[in-house]
């Protein structure tokens, strides 16, 4: 790597992420059905089909996985916790099982001088509530407030920071107007619904989170540039349409008590009534944002209902994903964020890394990091609170409805095997975090 932790200031916290459908094996433990389980087997959804029954088998080799983050020099280990591997019907009876093992994950995340990041959802929500109408149905926010309450009323005392929910779009709109990820559902009513419900369900969690007298509680957003693809009007006002929806609903909804106009347009026959007295639930106080950041768009206008628009192939080198890497947009959304939402309040990058077919000398993904370390740097030389960076991802997981061919990790998984072997980049991370 280029950089080395002295470049960045001596309280910058560097971590590595994972999740736990992606990782842990959840056919193991007694955990519970989930709709990534079903969506999963629904020909036509997943590649091969593949599913996250055994992924890494982390939940029998979560110690030697913690040897890795501990030995690079990590100083946070950013986690979640499956709802249904502590609730298998997502409300009522829990199962002790899962709760010991995140209660021996944070042990051992302790004994080994890392920072517990819990994120408490990561996607697989439990099929007997998806069965209920899941992110559809308003009741989902208690639900959710109660798990909250049950798993860190277990773990929350060893926990460094919270976030309630990964990527608020990616659970809505990627999810139920796309179809892409479970439920897999075409619809904009059902979107409209689920964006509005995840927004009420972060706040709830954050409540009762207070409640228990946690701190250190933030929000994790996923960001993708949108940019015009043409000079002409059309394409900019695609283009801001696209951001208002990706990037600016959710952020608007925790940081401003509001939802964008130019997205309201679109979906305000859809919310569910009286979404508008949400707010002070939606907008609780929180105590960092944090950014998944991976790629941008080129953003186009399209012939269809609204939204009416599209996006068309750009010019930038691509990661084996097809997302183009372009660095510099990293920098300019930490600095829209921190101008137009979070302030002074700190600011974390949760996930940033690339997919890469190369199992060892990974030197395209050292390059890619390379080049994201700086744009943060860009960014604190701004002034902006930046105050820790983690990668995606410590293994090479289930990476959803691309099952397992996409390969994230800093350290191969031979899944055959579950050998673990770190790549280049990992020691390249190790040498630059000494
Ligand atoms: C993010 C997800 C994570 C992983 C990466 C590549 O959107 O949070 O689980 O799939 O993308």
């Amino acid at each position: 790597m280029k950089f080395k932790r002295s470049d960045f200031p001596s309280d910058f916290l560097f971590g590595v992420a994972t999740s736990a459908y992606q990782i842990e094996g959840h056919a193991q433990g007694g955990a519970g059905s989930t709709h990534w389980d079903t969506f999963a087997a629904t020909p036509g959804n997943v590649v091969r089909g593949e599913n996250g029954d055994l992924a890494c088998d982390h939940l029998n080799r979560f110690e030697q996985d913690l040897d890795l983050v501990r030995d690079a020099g990590f100083d946070c280990y950013r986690f979640s916790t499956s709802w249904a591997r502590v609730m298998p019907e997502g409300r009522g009876p829990v199962n002790q099982a899962g709760l010991d093992f995140y209660d021996r994950l944070a042990d051992a995340l302790m004994e080994r001088g890392i920072r517990p990041c819990a994120t408490l959802y990561h996607w697989e929500l439990p099929s007997a509530l998806a069965d209920l109408g899941g992110w559809r149905n308003r009741d989902i926010a208690g639900w959710f407030a109660d798990f909250t309450e049950v798993i860190m009323g277990r773990i929350g005392d060893r926990m460094y920071s919270v976030a309630p929910i990964n990527e608020p779009w990616c659970v809505s709109w990627l999810s139920h107007f796309e179809g892409h990820h479970a439920p897999g559902l075409r619809d904009i009513r059902a979107t409209a619904r689920a964006m509005h419900h995840v927004m009420l369900a972060h706040g709830r969690a954050i409540q009762a989170m207070r409640s228990l007298g946690m701190s250190n509680l933030g929000g994790v957003f996923n960001l993708e540039w949108a940019e015009p693809a043409d000079d002409s009007p059309e394409a900019r006002k695609a283009a801001d349409l696209y951001d208002g929806i990706y990037n600016r609903f959710f952020l608007g909804g925790v940081f401003k008590r509001a939802y964008p106009e130019n997205v309201l347009k679109g979906l305000e026959p859809y919310l569910p009534s009286g979404w508008q007295e949400d707010f002070d639930v939606i907008g609780a106080p929180v105590d960092w944002c944090g950014l998944n950041y991976y790629t941008r768009k080129l953003i186009a206008p399209a012939d269809t209902a609204w939204p009416g628009l599209t996006d068309v192939p750009g010019p930038l080198p691509k990661t084996q994903m097809g997302w183009e890497i372009d660095p510099a947009a990293l920098s300019r959304f930490l600095i829209r964020t921190a101008r137009e939402y979070t302030g002074d309040l700190p600011i974390y990058v949760t996930e940033n890394g690339m997919a890469s077919p190369e199992r060892k000398q990974d030197d395209d993904r050292i390059a890619y990091l390379d080049q994201h370390f700086s744009a943060v740097q860009v960014a604190l030389n701004q002034d902006v609170p930046v105050r820790g960076y983690f990668v995606w991802s410590l293994l090479d997981n289930y990476e959803w409805a691309l099952g397992y061919e996409k390969r994230f990790g800093l350290v191969d998984v031979d899944f055959d095997t579950m050998k673990r072997t770190p790549k280049a980049s990992y020691f390249a991370l190790k040498e630059a975090l000494a």
